[in-house]
């Protein structure tokens, strides 16, 4: 595998087999097989954001990995205080075996991988989220088998780190991704514009027709963090993209619910739909925990 894992674009598709593969054996087997790739290593978890899934499926997995994992606020660190993200990078690869960064500036996380000579693992910026697809992809492949041909309609804010990256892995794993927003929300079109595999990207500003035929529904908050100024304004103009059950019935009919979590419910999805029988939200969140093994097995474990 790539050292760093920033967006989607450092994936292979054997490394994304490898994952699938391994993710699934330690979802088996967890409780009863121990292997340790991380024994002896030490993981910093940088966190300027809030989290829940995050840390805790990082922290839990890099414990039953053999790991040690350090949890540090960037607030607190002299990176807060003026070091550079350099000198930070350095040090940090002195110590430590892996990094994970949880952070807003996604150009912040391209500058701590330059500057590192250990794994950087992206845990969420402003414009990307890889695990939290990674482990979606996963969670797609374990209903539908493959992943090819899939069509998947995600519902809400079309520029999101979301977003952003599901178009990443659409476009990667040959899915079919519409992406349903206002104008004022429309998906980048640097990003809709790449090239990255034989799946495709479309943008459709009615709901409705987005969702037809789709075998999964995505949703996602619709004020994402570091975006609280805009809310007001947000709720407004994305209040017809709700993932209500009205929505959900126009969709294929045993169509699956997603959403990456933290949900805000009767905003962008109602209790309703995200305690469905059709909603997978735990089946994702648990997923994390899983993928994320595998993915830090073969970064850090396999060096
Ligand atoms: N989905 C996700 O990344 O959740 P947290 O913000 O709780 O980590
Ligand atoms: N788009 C959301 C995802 C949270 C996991 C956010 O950035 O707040």
């Amino acid at each position: 595998m790539h050292q760093n894992l920033l967006t989607l674009e450092e994936i292979t598709h054997n490394d994304l087999r490898e994952v699938f593969k391994l993710s699934q054996e330690y979802k088996e087997n967890r409780g009863r097989v121990f292997p340790k790739p991380l024994e002896g290593k030490s993981i910093g978890m940088i966190f300027s954001k809030s989290s829940t899934r995050t840390r805790v499926s990082f922290d839990v997995g890099i414990y039953e990995l053999g790991g040690h994992g350090l949890y540090m606020e960037e607030s607190k660190m002299q990176v807060g205080r003026g070091e550079t993200i350099a000198d930070t990078a350095c040090v940090l690869s002195r110590y430590l075996h892996g990094i994970v960064i949880r952070t807003f500036k996604h150009s912040d996380v391209v500058e701590l991988a330059k500057h590192s000579r250990i794994p950087v693992i992206n845990a969420l910026t402003d414009e990307f989220h890889p695990c939290q697809t990674i482990s979606d992809l996963f969670t797609i492949h374990e209903l539908s088998d493959s992943l090819e041909g899939v069509k998947i309609t995600y519902l809400g804010d079309g520029a999101s780190n979301m977003a952003n990256s599901l178009i990443l892995a659409a476009k990667f794993a040959g899915m079919e991704l519409i992406i349903s927003s206002p104008h004022d929300y429309q998906p980048r079109k640097d990003l809709m514009d790449k090239e990255l595999g034989h799946g495709s990207a479309t943008w459709e500003p009615d709901p409705v027709k987005a969702v037809e035929n789709a075998a999964y529904l995505y949703t996602d908050v619709w004020v994402s963090m570091g975006f609280e100024d805009e809310s007001a304004e947000r709720v407004k103009k994305l209040k017809p993209y709700q993932l209500n059950m009205q929505l959900l019935r126009n969709a294929a009919p045993d169509a699956k619910v997603m959403h990456c979590l933290p949900a805000h419910r009767e905003e962008e999805i109602t209790s309703e739909v995200v305690d469905s029988p059709q909603s997978i939200v735990l089946d994702q969140a648990e997923n994390r925990l899983h993928v994320q093994k595998a993915i830090l097995t073969m970064m850090i474990g396999q060096n």
